[in-house]
C-alpha cells in the first residue's frame, strides 16, 4: 500500500531531501500513520531515522530557515522541529528494554524493524517510509492495517512483554478500545489482567491523562468496565470500584451502582462533551456504599450520600492529581446537590426550596439539572414518565422565580460592611448573625431582593439580640 497522497504536509519533501542526502532511512511512523487510515485528524508527526534522530533534526531545521524552533532532548535521543504550524518529532530507531522498576529504558541504536517491535500496538507500528525511492510505501511487519479493519487491539511482541517494558499501555490499550470502539485481543486482555499490579510504578499524571481521555469517549462506559474487568479500576480508582455488586435481604435488593453509575456517564457523555461534568457523574454516587442501612420497612436506603460523595472529592482529586481549582469545586458542588431536583419534584415545590437552589447552584444550575435528567436510569416507563413530568415543572419555576427574584448568585444587598458601620462594631460573631438572617429572610421570601426592605430587616433582627444603633 501507498498513501503518499496523505503525505501533502510541506515539510516531508524537506524531510525526504535530507534522507537522501544523508543516505539514511527515514519514515514516519505511529499515530499519524494510524489516523491516516481512521480518517481522523493527526497532530503529531513522528519520524523516525535509522540514524542519529537529533542530526537529523538538526539537518531539518536548517533548511526550513528562518523562524524555525529546534528542542533537542539528548537524554532520550529526541529532538523536536517546529515552525508555524509544523511540528515534527524525530527519534533515532532503538532497540529499548525497560528495567523491571522503572521506566528508565536501556537504549541501543536499531533497525526500523526493532523500533516497530517496540510499540505499543500493531496498529500503532505502522511506518511510510519518506525516501524518494520509496515515498509513500508502508511497512507493516505485524499486519496492524487488517488489525485497524478488524478493529482490534494487538501488541506487536509477547503482550507481557510490552506492557512491562511501559505498564501505561495497559491503560491506553482500554482508552483506544473506548475511543475507537475496537476490541482488545483475548491474549492481549489476559496479558493487562496478569500485569495489573505494574501499573503502581506509572505516574498519576499519566494515568489521568489516559482517564481523561477515555471519559471524552463517545461511550465511557465502555472503558470503565474494561478497567474493572481487568482489575486495574480497584488499583486507580478504589471508590468506584466499591460500588460494584448487589446486596439482598429479606428478598430486597438495591441497583448495582457501578452499572447505574456508567449508565449515567453514558446519559451525560450523549448530551455533554464537558469533562467536569462526566466527571461529576462519575462521582455522584460515591458515597453510597459508606451510607447504605438496611431498614426491615424501608428496604436498603443511602441517606445522606450526596454529603458523604461530596466530602470525598477533595481527597480523591488531590490523590489522582485533578487539578483541585475550579474542576473540583465544580465537582464537588454537583455531587452535593444532585439530589435535591429530585426530592424537589416528588414534594410540593415551594418558592423558597427553589430560591435556596438557584442560591446554592449558582453558575452550576444547568450542568446540574442535565445531571440529574440523566441521573433518571429506572427500567420502569411510567417512572421515568412521571420524573420527566416533574423535573419540567422544576425547570420552570427555578426560570419563573429567577426572572422574579434574581437569586442566582446574589449577594445580600446590606453587606456586613453596612452592619458594621451602623452598629459601630469590628468584625465579630454577630455581624455574621445579622447577614445570614437577612439571606434566609430573602431566600425564605419573608422579604424582597431589595436594599431599604434588607436594611428595615437588619435593624429589625439587631434590635432582637439586643443591639441598638449608638
Ligand atoms: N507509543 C508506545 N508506547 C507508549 C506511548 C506511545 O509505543 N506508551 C508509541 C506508539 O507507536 C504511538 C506513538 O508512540 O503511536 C506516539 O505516541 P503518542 O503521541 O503518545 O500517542 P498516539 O498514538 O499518537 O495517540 P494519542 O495522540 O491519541 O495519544
Amino acid at each position: 500500500m501507498n498513501l503518499k497522497e496523505h503525505l501533502d504536509n510541506p515539510v516531508f519533501p524537506i524531510i525526504t531531501s535530507v534522507a537522501d542526502e544523508e543516505g539514511l532511512e527515514c519514515y514516519v511512523i505511529g499515530g499519524f500513520v494510524r489516523d491516516i487510515l481512521l480518517k481522523r485528524h493527526s497532530k503529531d508527526i513522528d519520524v523516525v531515522v535509522v540514524g542519529s534522530g537529533v542530526d537529523f533534526a538538526t539537518k531539518v531545521a536548517h533548511k526550513l530557515g528562518k523562524g524555525t524552533h529546534l528542542a533537542v532532548y539528548r537524554n532520550f535521543g529526541t529532538a523536536q522541529v517546529h515552525k508555524k504550524n509544523i511540528e515534527v518529532e524525530f527519534v533515532g530507531a532503538r532497540r529499548e528494554s525497560y528495567s523491571r522498576d522503572s521506566r528508565k529504558p536501556i537504549v541501543e541504536d536499531g533497525t526500523l524493524r526493532d523500533d516497530q517491535n517496540r510499540r505499543d500496538f500493531t496498529i500503532n507500528a505502522l511506518a511510510l517510509s519518506l525516501n524518494s525511492a520509496t515515498f509513500g510505501e508502508m511497512l507493516d511487519p505485524f499486519n496492524g492495517l487488517e488489525d485497524l479493519d478488524n478493529k482490534i487491539i494487538r501488541t506487536p511482541l509477547d503482550p507481557d512483554i510490552t506492557f512491562s517494558d511501559d505498564p501505561l499501555r495497559m491503560m491506553r490499550a482500554i482508552r483506544f478500545a473506548t475511543q475507537l470502539g475496537f476490541y482488545i485481543e483475548q491474549r492481549t486482555f489476559d496479558a493487562i489482567a496478569r500485569n495489573a499490579s505494574r501499573i503502581e510504578i506509572i505516574s498519576k499524571e499519566r494515568i489521568l491523562d489516559e482517564l481523561n481521555k477515555m471519559i471524552l469517549s463517545p461511550k465511557p462506559s465502555m472503558g470503565f468496565l474494561l478497567l474493572e474487568e481487568a482489575g486495574l479500576l480497584e488499583l486507580i480508582f478504589p471508590e468506584l470500584h466499591a460500588l460494584k455488586g448487589v446486596e439482598t435481604r429479606e428478598g430486597m435488593g438495591h441497583k448495582d451502582n457501578f452499572r447505574h453509575t456508567l449508565t449515567v456517564l453514558d446519559n451525560v457523555a450523549e448530551k455533554s462533551d464537558d469533562l467536569w461534568l462526566r466527571w461529576a457523574a462519575v462521582f455522584h454516587d460515591l458515597g453510597k456504599p459508606a451510607s447504605k442501612r438496611f431498614d426491615k420497612k424501608l428496604g436498603w436506603t443511602f441517606h445522606n450520600h450526596n454529603y458523604i460523595g461530596a466530602k470525598m472529592v477533595p481527597p480523591i482529586f488531590r490523590r489522582m492529581k485533578m487539578p483541585v481549582g475550579e474542576p473540583m469545586r465544580f465537582v464537588r458542588n454537583l455531587v452535593m446537590l444532585h439530589m435535591r431536583p429530585i426530592v424537589l419534584s416528588e414534594d410540593e415545590i415551594t418558592d423558597s426550596a427553589i430560591r435556596r437552589l438557584l442560591f446554592e447552584a449558582g453558575d452550576d444550575l444547568e450542568s446540574l439539572m442535565l445531571l440529574c435528567e440523566a441521573d433518571i436510569t429506572s427500567k420502569n416507563p411510567e417512572r421515568v414518565k412521571r420524573y420527566s413530568r416533574n423535573f419540567a415543572i422544576v425547570r420552570k419555576k427555578l426560570k419563573d422565580i429567577e426572572e422574579k427574584d434574581r437569586i442566582r448568585n446574589f449577594q445580600p444587598p446590606v453587606s456586613g460592611k453596612v452592619i458594621m458601620e451602623t452598629f459601630n462594631l469590628s468584625p465579630c460573631a454577630e455581624v455574621g448573625v445579622i447577614k445570614e438572617a437577612i439571606k434566609d429572610a430573602i431566600l425564605d421570601g419573608l422579604i424582597p431582593n431589595e436594599y431599604d426592605a434588607a436594611y428595615e430587616f437588619m435593624l429589625k433582627k439587631a434590635a432582637e439580640i439586643g443591639l441598638s444603633k449608638p
